[in-house]
């Protein structure tokens, strides 16, 4: 039975631990359903902790416990005493090192959380982070408790021929009863949540890669038989991955060997244990075929994020959990820039912005917002969110604004050279970065504590006999739960200035000697003035350029000077974000037209604006693609007062219809000028041919004439690689295609043995437009491929309808939200994680209109009913409401 009001853990509690454990051999005698786990731990007092109670307190979970020995004696039942989640040794020694062997089983079947050791088809695998290891072995489960650890995993050797686990393999051998056993040494001190293992029928493909120092390193990555031609891609990334490390940040890898391991079922994306990362087949697994452009470039992001983590996350690890973001927030923004470098920076500033706007800054305007270093929490799983993943690389980057490029490596080679083998805090690594640059980021911290997301507001004055223009910026940030009052914030505000040609303007500040063309204003107060002079005429001021701060902008601007921006600004960033500003006060507009009855008509500003775009030159079409994107619903949806589902959608697709109208012919020769056939081919001038091209027939789409309709079947039967079949299929299944059901079933047929391109077959049905959504996606979760115990698959279809279609998950009737609120209650008892994070599309009902919030809150009560509510899920779902 669960506690019906589970603890909350406070970072101002936080006390060293009480021992320390220097080293932990683990034996695993493995089975699917009976594991015996025996683990010797040579332990001792910690020096540092200020407690004198005697008794060891163990963390453990779901253990059956065998045998609890103290320095070669067996402990009676009255000298330890085992909790629902703990094991307490009543006296252990103080003064000297001492030896504790414990030996407990588990049973990985019936491990439906993915949490511990588990089972995914057929093979044996363990996911330790934040809190796993405690279901696998009684420890001090906290990760400023680093261990050096040696494993030896014995199995049966038809059923578990490969044997893994961290480090180095030093011993080998065979046992009666066709046996075999495998050690393995991890040669560097970890925390137990970087712990690994994994056992089964896998292939692997190999290669190797010599750092700059010439060290050869061994790389493996293993998948199931079936999978092992769709590693290429994944390998050629983590060798990019090692090289950019050592280019950028001068890391090295540190151990002989890599190994990579891709796992069905896996609650997250990857996870990067030390020597073995194991991965969700997702992130791994790609074919030109059966893999998009998108999850081409998904992939080189993950294989690096976790390779980074090596270094800022394993060599150097959090001291508690509320430090989270000192290893994901710094690992996140050096896998964006590692993607930059490798594919197209603008394209990829601009798809991390959309998602901080879309999402992050949903959750931070909502009843779950939080700093990015929490202070409070009842389920760190809870925590792994985009405010602190997302934002806080954000944060980053704002540090790296602020110190430029060669000050921001001043501070991660001290912070390299001054922490390596500890477990720190948020606090030491901008510590680092003042130190390193003698820089004063005292101001700064608060982007730590402070939740929120903080709103400029620019006003200009432009003083014509003066010459100078100057610009007011006030900043304030709205309440979040627990922080009733903001202090004022450290933001970086990148301004450009360009002349009424459309030239760039010289930015001299006033006081200042430098003349450039960007300048970064450090705005700290709540209110600051910056003036430029030495301007005969007034300039279009461009600002926030490369969004150098996650904040929301307030500025008046016409749609004539939106307009201007999008044709000539230089900078990347605020060329695209003038063209979405345009486009969104025109929806916006629309979208009072249409809730006051009015017809609409789209201004004409809007259509040259596009006819501008699409009759210039370009080089990155991905970029170009992306400033042919309208905002998308949900981005709609975070700048209205009270959320209008249906008018957004309404209005939306009329602008779309009439630029597709108005703007035909061009978007038919570029679909045209672009269609060829270069499967297979990853460079970027392949994928911004296919993805223009595909931008161009989705519009085309809209046109819904025979004539479109034939055009798309011919793309979807006649597609060699995945991104144009899926493009095809997208615009087929949201349309009134004479053929969408042959086609959806024809895709299922081809594809019915490749789970991740099953996998989109029904993300993309459930993410649909069209009127009779609802009922798919009810008769989708009834399909024989369709699995609850299959985070993939909840996600594809469960989440895709409650996170990607706000037009039908927000139906006025209240019928999505009990849906979910269904899934939810059953998912709560085999994945709480999972569960939790479906909880996620119910948190804004405060956003919605009387009916549905009452809807909305009603399942949400209801979730909070359910018989064993896990933490998971009681955190989210009471937060909520609170
Ligand atoms: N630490 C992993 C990452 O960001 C994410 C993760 C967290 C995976 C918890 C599994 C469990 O790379
Ligand atoms: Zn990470």
């Amino acid at each position: 039975m669960r506690d019906p009001n589970p603890q909350t853990i406070y970072l101002k509690d936080y006390t060293v631990p009480e021992y320390l454990i220097h080293s932990v051999a683990l034996n695993f005698t493995l089975d699917d359903e009976n594991t015996l786990v025996s683990s010797r731990l040579t332990l001792s007092r910690n020096p540092a902790s200020q407690s004198h109670d005697t008794s060891l307190t163990l963390s453990g979970e779901n253990l059956k416990l065998i045998r609890v020995n103290l320095d070669d004696g067996d402990l009676s039942k009255a000298q330890y005493l085992q909790t629902q989640d703990s094991l307490i040794i009543h006296d252990v020694p103080q003064q000297q090192r001492f030896v504790l062997t414990i030996d407990n089983t588990i049973n990985p079947k019936a491990n439906t959380a993915l949490e511990g050791l588990y089972l995914s088809n057929g093979m044996l695998c363990t996911q330790c982070e934040a809190e796993g290891f405690r279901k696998i072995t009684y420890f001090l489960d906290r990760p400023d408790v680093m261990t050096l650890f040696t494993t030896t995993l014995v199995g049966d050797k038809d059923r578990y021929p490969v044997l893994l686990s961290n480090g180095n393999k030093v011993a080998e051998g065979e046992l009666p009863d066709n046996r075999h056993w495998v050690t393995w040494e991890d040669p560097f001190n970890k925390p137990c949540y970087l712990f690994a293992l994994v056992a089964g029928q896998l292939e692997c493909i190999a290669d190797r890669f010599t750092t700059q120092s010439g060290r050869d390193i061994d790389l493996q990555i293993f998948v199931e038989k079936h999978d092992i031609d769709k590693c290429d891609h994944a390998m050629q990334s983590l060798k990019n991955a090692m090289s950019w490390d050592e280019q950028v940040y001068d890391r090295e890898y540190d151990l002989d060997l890599y190994m990579i391991v891709a796992v069905g079922h896996f609650n997250m994306g990857a996870m990067e244990n030390k020597g073995l990362n194991v991965f969700n087949t997702k992130f791994v697994l790609a074919r030109p075929d059966t893999a998009t452009d998108s999850d081409y470039e998904h992939i080189e992001g993950v294989i690096g994020h976790e390779y980074f983590h090596n270094w800022t996350g394993n060599r150097i690890t959090c001291r508690d959990w509320f430090q989270l973001s000192l290893k994901e927030g710094f690992t996140v923004f050096r896998d964006q820039e590692f993607t930059g470098d490798r594919t197209s920076k603008a394209v990829k500033r601009i798809e991390d912005v959309n998602m901080l706007r879309t999402r992050q800054f949903a959750e931070d305007a909502g009843p779950l917002a939080h700093p990015i270093r929490p202070d409070a929490y009842i389920e760190i799983n809870n925590f792994y969110t985009l405010t602190v993943y997302e934002k806080g690389a954000e944060v980053v980057r704002m540090i790296h604004t602020l110190l430029g490029a060669e000050g921001f490596r001043k501070g991660s080679d001290l912070y390299f050279e001054r922490h390596d083998g500890q477990a720190v805090t948020c606090d030491d690594f901008v510590s680092a970065m003042e130190d390193a640059n003698g820089v004063d980021l005292s101001q700064f911290r608060r982007w730590y504590s402070q939740a929120g997301t903080p709103v400029l507001s620019v006003r200009q004055h432009y003083d014509s006999s003066a010459q100078t223009l100057t610009l007011t910026i006030g900043q304030s940030c709205p309440p979040t739960p627990g922080q009733p009052v903001k202090e004022p914030l450290h933001i970086p505000v990148t301004v450009g200035l360009l002349n009424k040609d459309g030239s760039v303007a010289p930015c001299k500040l006033q006081g200042g000697d430098q003349v450039c063309d960007e300048v970064i204003l450090q705005l700290t107060q709540s209110e600051q003035a910056f003036t430029f002079e030495g301007l005969n005429e007034q300039p279009i001021v461009s600002i926030l350029r490369g969004f150098s701060a996650p904040v929301k902008l307030t500025i008046e601007r016409s749609l004539d000077e939106l307009a201007f921006l999008l044709s000539y600004d230089s900078d990347t960033f605020n060329r695209w974000e003038a063209g979405q500003q345009l486009a969104g006060q025109i929806i916006t507009g629309l979208i009072a037209d249409l809730q006051n009855g009015r017809d609409m008509a789209v201004n004409p500003i809007m259509i040259n604006a596009f006819k501008q775009v699409l009759e210039q030159p370009w080089d990155d079409l991905s970029y170009f693609s992306l400033l042919l994107s309208l905002p998308s619903e949900t981005y709609l949806a975070e700048q209205m007062q009270i959320v209008d589902v249906e008018a957004i959608h309404a209005a939306r697709e009329f602008v779309t219809l009439t630029l597709a109208e108005q703007l035909q012919s061009q978007f038919q020769a570029l679909y045209q000028g672009n269609h060829r056939d270069e499967s297979g081919k990853f460079d970027a001038g392949a994928i911004g041919r296919r993805r223009i091209k595909n931008t161009c027939l989705s519009y085309l789409s809209k046109l819904e004439n025979s004539h479109i309709h034939e055009l798309s079947q011919q793309q979807f039967n006649t597609a060699k690689n995945m991104t144009d079949q899926m493009a095809a299929l997208a615009v087929i299944v949201n349309n009134p295609h004479p053929a969408k059901q042959q086609c959806l079933d024809s895709f299922y047929h081809q594809w019915r043995d490749e789970a991740l391109v099953i996998d989109k077959w029904f993300a993309l049905q459930a993410s649909g437009s069209m009127p009779d959504t609802f009922a798919t996606v009810q008769a989708l979760m009834r399909h024989p491929a369709f699995d609850l115990k299959n985070p993939n698959r909840v996600r594809s279809l469960i989440g895709a309808f409650s996170q990607s279609n706000p037009l039908h998950f927000h139906a006025a009737d209240g019928q999505g939200y009990r849906f979910l609120a269904d899934q939810i209650i059953a998912l709560n008892t085999l994945n709480p994680q999972i569960a939790s994070r479906m909880v996620g599309a119910l948190t804004s009902w405060r956003r919605y209109d009387e009916g549905r919030q009452a809807l909305m809150k009603a399942q949400l009560e209801r979730i909070m009913t359910t018989e064993a509510i896990s933490k998971d899920v009681y955190e989210v779902a009471s937060k909520s409401l609170a």
